[in-house]
């Protein structure tokens, strides 16, 4: 069911930072910070040949970020996105599975203008799971 890895999401204390260290010691193509006001982020990506990285940073006190910073203040990797050819009908089948997912069960709409879901990390071996309609 699910495609290919559609990024993997480091949440980092630093934004600008991070986004230098993987610019001009990495080496990596670095896009512009912009704000997710919707998802309580701010979100820097990182175009790889093969997927993306976004470094994600809080964005308001409420942001989704905050717990996982105070619980990692170095930063770490948040979750990982797959992509699904049908997010409702995945969404159905995990459901039906007995896996949880996050907030009201409908799609909201992500960072790359697509929809997307999060799976509860408790149901997949620890690892926060989005998952975005390619
Ligand atoms: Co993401």
């Amino acid at each position: 069911m699910i495609g290919r890895l559609n990024h993997v999401a480091i949440a980092v204390p630093d934004l600008d930072a991070a986004s230098a260290q993987y610019r001009d010691t990495l080496g990596a193509i670095v896009g512009p910070a912009t704000p997710e006001p919707d998802h309580g982020v701010t979100v820097v990506f990182i175009e790889l040949t093969n997927t993306k990285i976004e470094l994600l940073h809080p964005l308001g006190d409420d942001s989704p970020i905050n717990g996982f910073l105070e619980k990692n203040p170095s930063g770490g990797i948040h979750h990982i996105c797959y992509e699904v050819d049908d997010i409702l009908a995945a969404r159905d089948k995990l459901q039906a599975s007995g896996a949880r997912v996050l907030g009201s069960g409908e799609p909201k709409i992500g960072a790359h203008g697509k929809p997307v879901l999060f799976l509860h990390p408790k149901d997949f071996t620890g690892t926060l799971v989005e998952l975005e309609q390619a």
